[in-house]
């Protein structure tokens, strides 16, 4: 009986701070930074703010954000968390990120969202911190065609997806120190530095309850035609961003031991 009691309490608590979720404008009128998840609860019905800093409950979709999507809040009970009504934790966000190739074409991460999941895949390590990575974001129904245009068999993948993010890196920046190259692989380093801020971005998207695909059957040329990219920038992967319409499979992963070599 108790239990039945606590799980409708969690429930009923999901519930009320879904209410929170009232729209984009005003968001920083509910939940400031440093405030707890009950703050949603008695500002019910303003909008809450967005940003990772803020309690997940103020976030948009947040169920999805533990939950696997189709999932009820119940699942988080199931899992003996009210996880729901709380941030991902950094494994969460990591189980659940999985390559998605079919989106929800109904719900729609605005620019705003968009940034703040850029802002921390600047977050990531780079060569001397050159911070070699850029970005060009597709939000417009244009835009979005021509890079669908250039990524082949992928189109098939990104109906509904909200935006397409191409990525580059700056060339002779990681791999340099005073445009002298500084180590034998060159510009492998700006690779380097441009996948791990795909790395830090595809999870901070997952941590908001979004998800992504990274492309890298692109045709590069297009791409930079498209978005006037400069001559000295390579370009790398794409990144689809939106809501996942269904599950993905997690694809099977070599034993550790086939990647790892302790002495
Ligand atoms: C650099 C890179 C390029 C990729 N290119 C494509 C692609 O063009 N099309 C696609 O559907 N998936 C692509 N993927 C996704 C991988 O197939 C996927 O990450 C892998 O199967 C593991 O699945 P998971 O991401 O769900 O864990 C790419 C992934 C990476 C990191």
């Amino acid at each position: 009986m108790k239990q039945f009691f606590t799980m409708m309490a969690t429930v009923a608590l999901c519930l009320g701070l879904a209410a929170c979720n009232g729209g984009q404008k005003g968001q920083k009128d509910c939940c400031q930074e440093g405030q707890q998840a009950e703050c949603c609860q008695q500002e019910k019905g303003k909008c809450c703010g967005q940003s990772s800093d803020k309690p997940a409950c103020c976030q948009a979709e947040q169920k999805d954000a533990c939950c696997q999507s189709g999932q009820k809040a119940a699942c988080c009970q199931e899992a003996g968390k009210p996880a729901c009504c709380q941030a991902p934790t950094f494994d969460e966000v990591v189980a659940s990120r999985r390559s998605v190739r079919s989106y929800d074409g109904t719900r729609k991460i605005s620019e705003a969202e968009v940034r703040e999941v850029i802002a921390a895949a600047q977050e990531a390590p780079s060569w001397i911190n050159y911070e070699p990575t850029k970005y060009y974001v597709a939000m417009s129904a244009e835009k979005i065609a021509a890079v669908k245009k250039a990524v082949g068999r992928n189109a098939d993948r990104l109906e509904g997806v909200s935006a397409l993010i191409v990525s580059s890196f700056e060339n002779e920046k990681s791999g340099f120190v005073d445009g002298r190259i500084a180590d034998p692989i060159g510009n492998v380093w700006g690779g380097h530095d441009c996948g791990l801020s795909n790395a830090f971005l595809v999870l901070k998207a997952r941590a908001m309850g979004f998800d992504t695909l990274i492309m890298g059957g692109r045709d590069a040329d297009a791409l930079r035609k498209t978005f006037s990219i400069p001559e000295n920038e390579t370009v790398m992967a794409v990144i689809a961003l939106g809501y996942r319409k269904d599950d993905p499979k997690r694809p099977d992963r070599r034993p550790l031991d086939e990647i790892v070599k302790f002495f």
